[in-house]
């Protein structure tokens, strides 16, 4: 007990940045004048360094420019302006690590990996450390946080940034629960989209999404959403909700995905072609017409933000054939909307059409 005693006290005194002491010690420490003199409030004599970023999360798409508001102050203000240090980064969410944006010193800055080239201070005015982001990309999604630094005064704020977009499961040809986390990464690269953050998942489920095959989420987690509680999926007594297997090993734990993908630069359409075609002939028709083959997340964008609405079942990239359908309709398929799904067809079946993606 004494030895514990004596390495929690012994530890703040020589890291004066640790954020918070629990309980008993706490007060010891806070009642220590020399140790409570050489800290925060002497520093600045009075002066308080507050940090303001918005408390709802930011919504915007795939490609847009986006301004995260944090700007800064000091209570009470001062008369002249001093030099501070900006720093952003992306808050580590389970498995990612954090990232390095971008760290800022009056006004030369030095933006990081994904964000090279692409993240800068707006500074339109004094005490503004708002960040610009060009041409979001879906790995965009998530919690930054803004941290000033005036001298060893440092206080920060967080700002969360969320894509409008579609969460769509993913199965891949060779059926169900064969991709381990990593394989899931890449089947929803492969169709222009990136595995689901829970947050994402949630809110599909909230738009009606249900979905009785478990599937990988960004954080390592398996989980199902059900909005009609029925006896395959978890049985009746369970509320609606999200069904949740936990967390999975990553490499060994084989589900199907979560995908999810936001808006496109460019158009999904169903090609007229006079016959219907086999795979490789659908491939060869939209290459033709100018355009590529649809990626099956750039039909769900299209089905979800362009309406797109078309009762011709088609080929898409992956080798499934689907259709998207927004105002159901007799001998079109469910009541419900949504893309509906052939599996994976005999490739040389000429039983179909194809939808093209044509990027603008
Ligand atoms: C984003 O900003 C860049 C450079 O300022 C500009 O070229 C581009 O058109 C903008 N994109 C959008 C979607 O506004």
């Amino acid at each position: 007990m004494l030895l514990v005693l004596l390495i929690v006290f012994l530890l703040p005194s020589g890291c004066p940045g640790l954020p918070f002491y629990n309980g008993f010690y706490y007060g010891n420490i806070m009642n220590d004048r020399s140790y409570r003199d050489g800290l925060g409030e002497g520093f600045f004599n009075g002066v308080k360094l507050v940090v303001k970023t918005p408390e709802d999360p930011l919504f915007t798409y795939r490609g847009a420019n986006v301004t995260l508001p944090c700007h800064y102050y000091y209570e009470p203000p001062l008369t002249s302006s001093r030099p501070v240090r900006i720093k952003w980064w992306k808050l580590q969410e389970n498995g990612t690590p954090e990232q390095d944006v971008l760290v800022a010193i009056g006004l030369r800055h030095r933006s990081f990996g994904e964000y090279h080239g692409r993240a800068h201070l707006l500074q339109e005015k004094e005490q503004d450390a708002s960040l610009v982001i060009l041409d979001l990309r879906l790995q965009d999604y998530g919690r930054y946080r803004c941290e000033v630094i005036d001298g060893l005064e440092d206080e920060s704020g967080v700002v969360e940034l969320e894509l409008r977009g579609v969460v769509f499961p993913y199965q891949p040809p060779h059926g169900r629960y064969q991709l381990n986390f990593h394989e899931a990464q890449l089947a929803c690269e492969e169709q222009d989209a990136v595995v689901a953050s829970f947050e994402q998942l949630f809110q599909a489920w909230e738009e009606g999404l249900d979905w009785c095959n478990a599937g990988w989420l960004l954080d390592g987690t398996v989980q199902y959403p059900i909005t009609l509680p029925r006896q395959p999926c978890g049985g009746h007594s369970l509320a609606p909700g999200i069904r949740s297997y936990g967390e999975r090993h990553k490499r060994l734990h084989h589900y199907d995905v979560f995908c999810f993908s936001s808006s496109v630069k460019g158009r999904v359409y169903y090609l007229e072609h006079l016959e219907k075609m086999t795979m490789a002939e659908a491939e060869n028709a939209c290459l033709e017409d100018g355009a590529h083959i649809a990626k099956v997340g750039q039909l769900f964008v299209a089905w979800k933000f362009y309406d797109l609405d078309r009762c011709d079942a088609g080929w898409l990239a992956d080798g499934s054939v689907r259709y998207p359908v927004t105002r159901p309709r007799p001998n079109c398929g469910s009541p419900i909307p949504g893309v509906r799904s052939f599996g994976f067809p005999d490739k040389e079946s000429r039983k179909y059409g194809v939808y093209c993606y044509l990027q603008s």
